[in-house]
């Protein structure tokens, strides 16, 4: 990396998040061509209208079967952030970990590291398969860190799939977590140093911010993911953003979020691999917030994809800004998406409307029936 990354003069540090990329290689269709053309324009009018720091890409971000393939995928993808120089950070998700793309992890990130304002680097080679690091943001006006990132691998399928679809962050990756804060600690006059963190899967503690949903409720309620699939949920009164399924947490819980609380630097987490989600709130006092697709290449909803851009403040980490920025806020129209996705773009309104019509027709159909009847009754009478 060429410049280190430091608040502006203002005091902010602007990082632009984009959930799952899902980049195809083979662009071999005219929908891939315009999937492809509606990422690549939602990717160019976000970096224009936030000009952030910084871009993190949340896992699962290209499908590719060689390096060479990869690489041509990734310079397509990243042209916008590489042409107007920002800076790029990425996390591994599931899919980036599935063998399927015979591109291993060192592979990819040697070739995110041919950027050269690419900040991804591996601290821990000791940890087999799995790439985990972390960048301080530097004061406005001198090299003192004033703020940290940690980016975390947050590892692929759980080796009994009786217990778990998902696996969670290992022991060692805490570990390694815990002993590099403490070194931050130390460096920083013995005070945490205050921290985002960015990882593809979400902690199970994300369930905190939904409840199971009342029977009335269930035109509007996602199925729970795992062992939570025999209830439906809703987002809790309170909690801000969008929920379209249910979170594909891991069905165990090794600690991870227990371990942010006892080192006490994490002051908010994103996460991807939930494509429909954009929901935030606060759990014991850390911020958490899922991200979905920044593009349309994977399942989504329509135009509700877009990115998110967060707002660090260099005075007080925990006075921060954090919002979604929506495909058709960019002022964008999808060419991939038919009129109907295009204008119903999310699981409630397609419900809902759903809903109305059949309300509409049922309706209809009754009040045909009696008048049918009186019509029939009258011609009786006639008689
Ligand atoms: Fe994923
Ligand atoms: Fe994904």
């Amino acid at each position: 990396m060429n410049t280190p990354l430091r608040f502006s003069k203002n005091g902010k540090f602007k990082i632009m998040i984009c959930g799952d990329p899902h980049v195809k290689a083979d662009l071999d269709t005219p929908l891939a061509i315009r999937k492809d053309f509606d990422t690549q324009a939602l990717l160019k009018a976000a970096l224009d209208e936030t000009k952030p720091d910084l871009v993190v890409l949340m896992g699962d971000i290209i499908s590719a079967k060689t390096v060479e393939e990869y690489r041509k995928c990734f310079m397509h993808y990243t042209r916008p952030i590489r042409e107007r120089n920002i800076p790029l950070a990425y996390v591994n998700g599931n899919h980036d970990h599935d063998r399927q793309s015979n591109v291993s992890m060192d592979e990819m990130l040697s070739v995110f590291q041919e950027y050269e304002n690419c900040v991804a680097f591996n601290a821990t080679p000791e940890i087999e398969n799995s790439i985990n690091y972390y960048v301080n943001i530097l004061s406005s006006d001198s090299d003192t860190p004033k703020q940290n990132l940690w980016f975390i691998d947050s590892n692929n399928l759980y080796p009994d799939s009786s217990i778990s679809k998902y696996d969670c962050v290992h022991d060692d990756q805490i570990e390694w977590y815990e002993k590099t804060a403490a070194e931050f600690k130390e460096a920083n006059g013995g005070k945490p140093l205050k921290s985002m963190l960015f990882q593809h899967i979400p902690v199970p503690e994300v369930y905190n911010f939904l409840r199971v949903a009342k029977p009335w409720e269930l035109p509007v309620a996602v199925k729970g993911h795992g062992i939570r699939s025999d209830k439906y949920y809703v987002l809790r009164e309170g909690i801000k953003g969008y929920m379209g399924e249910g979170p594909c947490t891991p069905c165990i819980n090794n600690g991870q979020f227990a371990s942010w609380k006892k080192t006490g630097d994490i002051v908010g987490a994103f996460f991807g691999h939930d494509h429909m989600n954009d929901f935030e709130g606060y759990v014991d006092g850390i911020y958490m917030a899922q991200n979905k697709l920044a593009g349309l290449f994977a399942y989504t909803d329509g135009c509700r994809c877009g990115v998110r851009l967060v707002t660090l403040n260099e005075n007080d980490p925990h006075v921060f800004n954090s919002k979604m920025i929506r495909f058709k806020e960019l002022g964008l129209s999808p060419t991939s998406l038919g009129p109907v996705t295009s204008w119903m773009s999310d699981r409630v309104s397609v419900n809902l409307t759903i809903a109305r019509n059949v309300a509409l027709v049922a309706g209809g159909v009754i009040a045909a029936g009696v008048i049918t009847k009186k019509i029939i009754d009258k011609n009786r009478k006639d008689k």
